[in-house]
C-alpha cells in the first residue's frame, strides 16, 4: 500500500465559534458542551467507566480523532475511575491538525489542560501510518492511524471492546459510515463489544444490523433527540492471527542479550507487568554492537515509500519519543543533514520529497546553498534535512531501559546461555555444563549473531564488521567552523559531545575480526574529509581511538521480530505466515543491522504487544515484513527448505 501525502485539517470556526471543517462543511462537535457530549454519547453510551473497571486491558477504537476531545475526556475518566488495567485508545484520522493548530483548539478546554499538554508534547509530525504514544507510565496508550479509515482499519491488528463512531454527518462524510467500513471494524470487535454514536441515520443502522449489532436508541445529547448504542451479537471474537501470537497466560520471559534489542524488549514487557530474567554474557549491558559512544538517528527514505521506508519512519518517530521520555538517555535531537552522495542521488533526494511531500518537521530537501547555510560550510550537493534526528548513546539507552523496567527485570550479567531446552511448561536456559540457569514459558533471543548457536537450524544472519573512529576533544576543537548537526553522506560524523566526535563507519560483510585497524581509521578520516573538508588534515589516523562492532544483518535488511518458525515441522497445508508452524514460546528480536538505535524501541514494543495481546503498533503488513518466519516460508515455497 502506498499512502498519499496527508492533507492536514485547517482550523476554522462556525459562526458560534465551534471548530468547523470547510472540507466537510460540518462542525467537530456540538455547539455547547463539547465535553458533556463526549460523556453523554461515547462514555455513558458504552456504559463507561463501569465496563472497564474489571479489565486488565481495555481497547477503544474511534473513527475520527479530530480535535482529540473524545480521547482526552476518556483518558480523564480513566484516571478518575482509578482503573487498574491499561487503556488502549486507537483512533483513525484522515486530516490531522498540525500541532500548533491543535494547541489553539484545545486551549478552549482549560479543564483538559494538563492532558492536552502531554498530548501536544508527543504529537507526531503529520506523516501517514501508525503512531504509538504512551501516557501515564504506559497505563494509557494512544495509537493514531493517520490516513483514510477504509485503507488503514484493515491494517489494524487488535481485539476491540468498544467503538466510538464519530465521523462528520453521514450525508457529508459517507465514507466514514459505509457498510464496508462497518464490516471492517466489526471484524475487529470481540463478542459483546459495544458501540455508541450520536447518529441514528437509517443507512448506518441497516449496515450495523447487517454486521450483527443489536441496536438501541437512547436519548441524544442537547438538541439531538436520539443517539445509538449497540452490542455485537452472536459473533466470536477475532481469531488470533500471526500478529497476536498464541497467548500463554503466564507472563514470564527469559531474554538473552543485553544490547539495545534485549534491554528494550525487557523494558516493554516489564512495563506490562511481566517478570523478565535477562542474561548477558558480559559483565554489563551494551558491550558488543550496542557499545559505541554514539550512533545516529535518521529514517530511511524511499521515493516509492516502500515497506522498509514506512517501517523505518514509524520506528524513527517512536524512538525519538521514547528517548525524550526515558530518564537517563544521553542523546541530542540536533538535526541530521544527509548530503547527497552525487548528482544523481541529489536528483533522487529532491524527487523523493516532491513525491512524498513530508511535513517539514519530519524531512525536507535543501538545495546546495541552503544546505551550506544550515551547516555553516560549503557542500558539494544539496541534502535531506531531518530536524528531529540526531545522535544517541546506545549504552545509555540500554541502562535507561533496564532502570525503567525496575524490579520486574532480574539482571544476570556474566551469564552465558549455552543451550535452550524445551520442557513441558516452556523453556530452560542452560549453562555450558547443562545446569539450568532459569526457566520460563517464553524465551526471547536478543543476542544478535550468537542466536544461531541456540537454534536447531540457523537463521540467515550475516555479520558486517564496522569500525568507528573517535576524535579527541583537542582534535574536535580544531574543526573550524564548529558544527552542530549530525552530518552524513557515505559516512557520518556526530557533533562534539563531551569533547568527542564519532566518525563512522567501515562496512565489511562476513568479516568478524574485532580488532581495530589503522586502515579503517584512515578510511573513516576520508569519510570525515568528505563531510567537513580539511577537518582530517593533521590527524594522525594511527593515533585515533575507535571501536569495532558486528552488525547482525538479514538478507532483506529488515529485523526479525516475532515467533520463530518450527523449521522441523514443515508447513503442512500452509503457504502463509499466519499458519506457519512456530516454536511455541520462542521469539526473536534480531537482525537490527546498521539501524539498531532506530529499530529497537518500536520493534520491542511490537514484540511485547504480540506477546501480551495488545493492539499492534504497526500495520499488519509491516508486522509481516519483519516476521522471523518469512525466509523459511520462502524456502518452503521454493522447495529449498531443509526439513
Ligand atoms: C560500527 C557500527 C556503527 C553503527 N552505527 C549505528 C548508527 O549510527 N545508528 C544506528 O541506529 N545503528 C548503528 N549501528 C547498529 C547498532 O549498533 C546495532 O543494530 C545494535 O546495537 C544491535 O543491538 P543488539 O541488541 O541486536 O545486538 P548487541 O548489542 O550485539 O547485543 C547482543 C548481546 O547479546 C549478548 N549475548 C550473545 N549471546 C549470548 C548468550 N548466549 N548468552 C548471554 N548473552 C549473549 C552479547 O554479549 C551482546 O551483549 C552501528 C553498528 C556498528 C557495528
Ligand atoms: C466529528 S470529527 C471527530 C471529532 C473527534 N472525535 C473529537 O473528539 O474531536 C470527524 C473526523 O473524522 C475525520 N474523517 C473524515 N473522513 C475520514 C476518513 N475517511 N478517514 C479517517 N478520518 C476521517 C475528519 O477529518 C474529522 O476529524
Amino acid at each position: 500500500m502506498i499512502y498519499p501525502p496527508l492533507v492536514p485539517a485547517e482550523p476554522a470556526a462556525a459562526g458560534d465559534g465551534t471548530p468547523y471543517s470547510a472540507l466537510y462543511d460540518d462542525v467537530y462537535h456540538a455547539a455547547h458542551g463539547a465535553l458533556a457530549q463526549v460523556r453523554h454519547v461515547f462514555l455513558a453510551g458504552n456504559d463507561l467507566p463501569a465496563r472497564w473497571s474489571e479489565s486488565e486491558r481495555f481497547v477503544i477504537l474511534e473513527t475520527g480523532f479530530g480535535v482529540g476531545l473524545n480521547f482526552l475526556v476518556t483518558w480523564q475518566a480513566w484516571r478518575e475511575s482509578r482503573a487498574s488495567g491499561r487503556l488502549h485508545f486507537v483512533s483513525v484520522e484522515k486530516h490531522p491538525f498540525r500541532r500548533d493548530d491543535l494547541a489553539g483548539l484545545l486551549a478552549a478546554h482549560p479543564e483538559l489542560a494538563e492532558l492536552s499538554t502531554q498530548l501536544l508534547r508527543q504529537w507526531p509530525p503529520l506523516t501517514p501510518g501508525f503512531h504509538r504514544l504512551h501516557f501515564d507510565g504506559g497505563r494509557v496508550t494512544l495509537t493514531l492511524l493517520f490516513g483514510d479509515a477504509q485503507a488503514l482499519l484493515p491494517q489494524l491488528a487488535a481485539t476491540v471492546d468498544v467503538v466510538f463512531l464519530d465521523g462528520f454527518a453521514p450525508a457529508k462524510n459517507p465514507g466514514m459510515w459505509s457498510p464496508a467500513l462497518v464490516a471492517t471494524l466489526t471484524r475487529l470487535c470481540r463478542k459483546e463489544a459495544s458501540l455508541a454514536t450520536w447518529s441514528v441515520a437509517g443507512e448506518l443502522r441497516h449496515a450495523l444490523e447487517a454486521a450483527g449489532w443489536r441496536l438501541e436508541r437512547r436519548p441524544g445529547f442537547a438538541t439531538k433527540r436520539e443517539m445509538l448504542a449497540g452490542v455485537r451479537m452472536g459473533a466470536v471474537s477475532p481469531a488470533p492471527t500471526l500478529e497476536t501470537l498464541p497467548q500463554i497466560p503466564e507472563r514470564r520471559a527469559i531474554v538473552i542479550g543485553a544490547g539495545l534489542a534485549g534491554t528494550a524488549v525487557s523494558e516493554r514487557l516489564a512495563n506490562r507487568g511481566w517478570r523478565v530474567d535477562i542474561f548477558e554474557r558480559h559483565d554489563g549491558p551494551a558491550r558488543e554492537a550496542s557499545g559505541n559512544p554514539a550512533g545516529i538517528l535518521l529514517p530511511h527514505m524511499a521515493k516509492d515509500d516502500a515497506l522498509a521506508a514506512r517501517l523505518s519512519r514509524n520506528c524513527y518517530l517512536y524512538a525519538i519519543r521514547r528517548f525524550a521520555d526515558l530518564p537517563g538517555v544521553r542523546w541530542s535531537p540536533c538535526g541530521v543533514m544527509q548530503i547527497a552522495r552525487d548528482a544523481s542521488h541529489e536528483i533522487l533526494q529532491r524527487a523523493t520529497i516532491a513525491q512524498l511531500k513530508p511535513p517539514s518537521d519530519f524531512a525536507a530537501f535543501h538545495e546546495r546553498d541552503a544546505a551550506a547555510e544550515l551547516i555553516g560550510r560549503a557542500v558539494a550537493h544539496g541534502g535531506w534535512w531531518f530536524p528531529g534526528g540526531g545522535w544517541v548513546s546506545p549504552g545509555s539507552v540500554c541502562v535507561a531501559m533496564l532502570v525503567a523496567g525496575g524490579a520486574n527485570i532480574r539482571l544476570h550479567f556474566g551469564a552465558e546461555v549455552a543451550a535452550l531446552r524445551k520442557y513441558s511448561a516452556g523453556w530452560q536456559a542452560l549453562d555450558a555444563r547443562g545446569g539450568v540457569l532459569a526457566s520460563a514459558p517464553h524465551v526471547i533471543l536478543a543476542n544478535a549473531l550468537a542466536a544461531n548457536r541456540l537454534l536447531p537450524r540457523a537463521l540467515p544472519l550475516t555479520p558486517i564488521r564496522g569500525q568507528i573512529s573517535c576524535l579527541s576533544q583537542e582534535m574536535a576543537e580544531r574543526i573550524d567552523p564548529p558544527f552542530h548537526h549530525v552530518l552524513c553522506r557515505s559516512g557520518y560524523v556526530t557533533p562534539p559531545q563531551a569533547g568527542i566526535v564519532c566518525v563512522g563507519a567501515s562496512f565489511d560483510s562476513g568479516d568478524t575480526d574485532l580488532g581495530t585497524r589503522p586502515a579503517d581509521h584512515a578510511s573513516n578520516m576520508r569519510r570525515l574529509d568528505e563531510l567537513l573538508p580539511g577537518a582530517a588534515q593533521n590527524i594522525d589516523a594511527a593515533g585515533l581511538g575507535g571501536r569495532v562492532g558486528l552488525r547482525c544483518t538479514t538478507p532483506d535488511r529488515l529485523p526479525l521480530v516475532g515467533g520463530l518458525p518450527d523449521t522441523a515441522a514443515g508447513h503442512g497445508s500452509s503457504t502463509v505466515l499466519d499458519t506457519l508452524p512456530r516454536m511455541t514460546g520462542l521469539h526473536a528480536l534480531l537482525g537490527l543491522s546498521a539501524r539498531g538505535m532506530v529499530w529497537a524501541p518500536l520493534a520491542a514494543e511490537l514484540l511485547a504487544s504480540q506477546l501480551d495481546g495488545d493492539p499492534l503498533p504497526v500495520e499488519r503488513e509491516l508486522a509481516r515484513a519483519v516476521d522471523p518466519g518469512r525466509f523459511h516460508l520462502r524456502a518452503l515455497r521454493r522447495g529449498t527448505a531443509a526439513l
